[in-house]
């Protein structure tokens, strides 16, 4: 299946989970306004950059907390992904304050997005999204 951020929000993404159809729609949002931008300060871009690290690890740590509490058994796994996307997104960050090019950066968030997509569409976070069903689970402490 192809994914192009500038077509919207794959539809493919809504689990039926309010707070997490809420929270990865405004992660979604924000990453597109960001590639959107035309020739922004540095500033903006740091700024964006450090909004989308804190609420990405916030919607994963919403995720972890509920996998915990539900006794989920793809856990360890479903966490080792997300630690190895908060280390890319905050290296992403961090290479922008270090003097990578928007463009770059740019590159780099369009790649992250593509990878967040590929597992959201995954089995793995297809188990997850049942499982949540079954144990009843289906609310959050959902985040804007
Ligand atoms: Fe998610």
């Amino acid at each position: 299946m192809s994914f192009k951020m500038s077509d919207g929000f794959p539809k493919e993404l809504l689990t039926g989970h309010p707070g997490l159809d809420v929270q990865h729609q405004t992660m979604f949002q924000r990453a597109v306004a960001f590639l959107q931008m035309v020739d922004p300060a540095d500033a903006q871009v740091d700024s964006d950059l450090q909004f989308l690290v804190r609420y990405v690890d916030l919607h994963f740590l919403c995720e972890e907390d509920v996998m915990k509490r539900t006794g989920f058994e793809g856990f360890d796994h479903h966490r080792k992904l997300h630690e190895q996307m908060r280390n890319e997104l905050m290296d992403i960050a961090e290479s922008h304050r270090n003097g990578a090019s928007f463009s770059g950066v740019c590159a780099r968030i369009h790649v992250f997005f593509t990878e967040w997509y590929r597992l959201h569409i995954s089995e793995t976070y297809r188990i997850l999204v049942q499982h949540l069903r079954k144990t009843g689970m289906m609310q959050l402490n959902g985040i804007p």
